[in-house]
């Protein structure tokens, strides 16, 4: 078992576990990781992910680079599907996930572990993480969706700047170019993402629902596209409850606010 749950009233925390390789995502990590993610997304109890890992010296130092030999080893077809299949499977679920998925980045942040970083829909750090992209002292590109999401970004040459050196960055660059929302100290890195994932909970599901989709999935698109997508996703929440009672809500009160002040609605 390399992934432990523990819920946190309405958030699942879910911990890399397997320290003894500094949470390296072997495929059988990610085959569990997705199994768990799976679980989160039907429980109606769960209404945030975050993910984070054990102890304070890795989140992640990236793919398993045994698993990774063993496939390339195999040739063009088996590296392709094995390393990069599940890896941009990886992410590509993290990004599209229908509820907030936060990384509570507790250390290294290497490889695989940047990249499901730069997947992830938002991101607290600890003051001691590091992040960076070694993949180029192996001889490739980063493989897990790295080399398209950090240009994306964090801007074409502060992203081939990682990719090209292989150099890792601290916390505070990591929140100067966009690649977090916050630095917090180590002892407090758990809390913090629990309370960003409770400012989002407090709203309608749908609601969530609807902005995660709508910017992610029109964020690499033509304004145009992108507009569409947002219509659509406006649209998905007309009719629903979160709808109606966010409007009652603030109509209720104004109009209560109006009998207050005596005004042409108080009759
Ligand atoms: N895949 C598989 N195993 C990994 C790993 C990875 N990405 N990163 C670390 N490990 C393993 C090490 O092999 C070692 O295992 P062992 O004790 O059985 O030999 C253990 O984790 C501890 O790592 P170690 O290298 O001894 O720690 P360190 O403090 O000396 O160095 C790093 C830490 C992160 C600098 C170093 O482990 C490293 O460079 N890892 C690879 C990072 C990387 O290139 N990631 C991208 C992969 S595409």
């Amino acid at each position: 078992m390399f992934i432990d749950r523990e819920d946190r009233d309405d958030t699942a925390v879910l911990v890399l576990n397997r320290p003894d390789k500094l949470n390296a995502l072997s495929y059988e990590l990610i085959s569990e990781l997705q199994r768990t993610m799976d679980d989160c997304e039907i429980d109606p109890d769960v209404r945030a992910v975050v993910l984070t890992g054990v102890g304070k010296r890795a989140f992640s130092a990236g793919a398993d680079i045994a698993d990774l030999a063993g496939s390339i080893r195999g040739g063009h077809e088996v590296a392709l599907r094995e390393v990069v299949g599940r890896g941009q499977g990886l992410t590509r679920r993290i990004e599209n996930f229908p509820k907030p998925f936060i990384v509570a980045v507790n250390g290294l942040a290497l490889g695989g572990g940047c990249e499901v970083t730069e997947a992830a829909h938002l991101a607290v750090a600890a003051e001691h993480a590091t992040f960076g992209k070694p993949e180029i002292t192996l001889g490739f590109p980063p493989p897990f969706g790295g080399s398209q999401r950090l240009p994306r970004h964090v801007g074409r040459k502060r992203a081939l700047e990682m990719i090209l050196t292989g150099d890792p960055i601290d916390a505070s660059l990591a929140l100067q170019i966009g690649l977090v929302n916050a630095v917090v100290p180590e002892g407090d890195l758990l809390d913090a993402a629990l309370a960003l994932a409770s400012r989002i909970n407090r709203h309608p599901r749908t609601a969530v629902a609807a902005c995660l989709a709508a910017v992610t999935r029109g964020l690499n698109v033509s304004i145009d596209e992108g507009l569409a997508i947002e219509a659509a996703w406006f649209g998905s929440t007309v009719p629903t409850e979160g709808v109606r009672d966010g409007l009652d809500r603030f109509l209720g009160r104004s109009s209560t606010e109006a009998e207050h002040r005596g005004g042409p609605d108080s009759s």
